[in-house]
């Protein structure tokens, strides 16, 4: 069944309905991709729900989910289609096993005809998300990953929302995907790609929507213990770090104190955990030795 959603209030209700907390601003991002039917391109640091929002929408609007990992050198093969050679050799093989002494010329062009058909076509994520029912979200992650060549094919695809397959002809998409684009900003991506998507910066949460997030995901925590590490976490955001932890470590860090039966956050506690929190030796370093045990024992006096 196709859930419609009348207005941002609704996206509101369904997201946190399903696990995900979002500010008013970002539910209007998606109340307006999903009533304009533009992607949404997403933009933020690691860790703070990019990647999770486009699954909770699919959770939320009953529709299939279609990934697609951007990583260098990802090509149109990769992410459209290609051919099941090995089906299509096995084919001809068979087909020539078959072939009686009386075959007549246009036999290679029927055979041709056959391995070039719907049978023998990979569907990989984009052609899928143009050609399933109800329409799926469409999750193109990481796409400052991919190549600039791959980013201007990108580029038809969402302006038209059609492919071409020489040997089939062009398939449209009969009802739009959502489709949701993240990017962690190695590189700029193109205005082009961005004047045809909603732009959204998720951004480092603020003290009460972590506090909301942690809670949704570890429960049990003591809520003065879920503050104080939160709390930490908005802290040490503000140090000169190489990596600054994002929400999915905070959630690492709630749950490594859940399963330590920690009561207090303090100096020895954090000493064994860090590493929840920090994965970068620089980033460790600032905060061992004498001066930086000094900035850890400041940091925790103020949570
Ligand atoms: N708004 C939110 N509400 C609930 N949980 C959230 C929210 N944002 C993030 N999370 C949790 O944080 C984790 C990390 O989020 P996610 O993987 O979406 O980050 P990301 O921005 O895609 O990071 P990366 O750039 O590293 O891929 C998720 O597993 C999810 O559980
Ligand atoms: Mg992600």
């Amino acid at each position: 069944m196709k859930v419609l959603l009348e207005s941002v209030e609704q996206v509101e209700e369904l997201l946190v309905a399903h696990g995900y907390i979002a500010e008013r601003s970002l539910c209007t991002a998606v109340f307006l991709a999903l009533r304009l039917e533009r992607p949404l391109f997403l933009e933020g640091e690691a860790g703070v729900g990019k990647t999770e929002i486009a699954k909770t929408l699919a959770d939320a609007l009953s529709r299939p989910l279609l990934r697609l990992q951007c990583y260098e050198g990802i090509d149109r093969q990769t992410a459209l289609y290609d051919w099941n050679y090995a089906r299509q050799l096995l084919h001809i093989r068979l087909r020539e096993a078959g072939k009686g002494d009386h075959e007549d010329e246009s036999w290679e062009e029927r055979v041709e005809k056959e391995v070039y058909s719907e049978r023998f076509l990979l569907r990989r994520p984009l052609l899928q998300a143009i050609s399933t029912t109800p329409a799926p979200v469409l999750l193109i992650d990481e796409v400052d990953r991919s190549d600039v060549e791959f980013e201007a094919f990108l580029l038809e695809l969402l302006a038209e929302f059609q492919v071409t397959i020489p040997e089939l002809g062009t398939i449209h998409a009969t009802e739009k995907p959502l489709v949701i684009l993240t990017s962690n900003r190695t590189r700029e991506m193109h205005d082009a790609l961005k004047r045809r998507c909603l732009y959204y910066w998720i951004d480092y949460p603020t003290i009460e929507k972590e506090l909301r997030i942690v809670t949704e995901h570890v429960p049990n925590l003591a809520q003065s213990l879920t503050r104080s590490l939160c709390l930490f976490i908005q802290r040490l955001r503000e140090e000169p770090l190489y990596k600054v932890p994002g929400l999915a470590e905070t959630i690492y860090f709630a749950q490594a104190l859940e399963a330590l039966h920690v009561r207090v956050l303090d100096e020895a506690v954090l000493c064994d955990t860090i590493g929840c929190l920090l994965k970068y030796r620089d980033d460790l370093e600032l905060l061992t030795g004498e001066q930086g045990r000094a900035r850890v024992a400041h940091l925790l006096a103020e949570v």
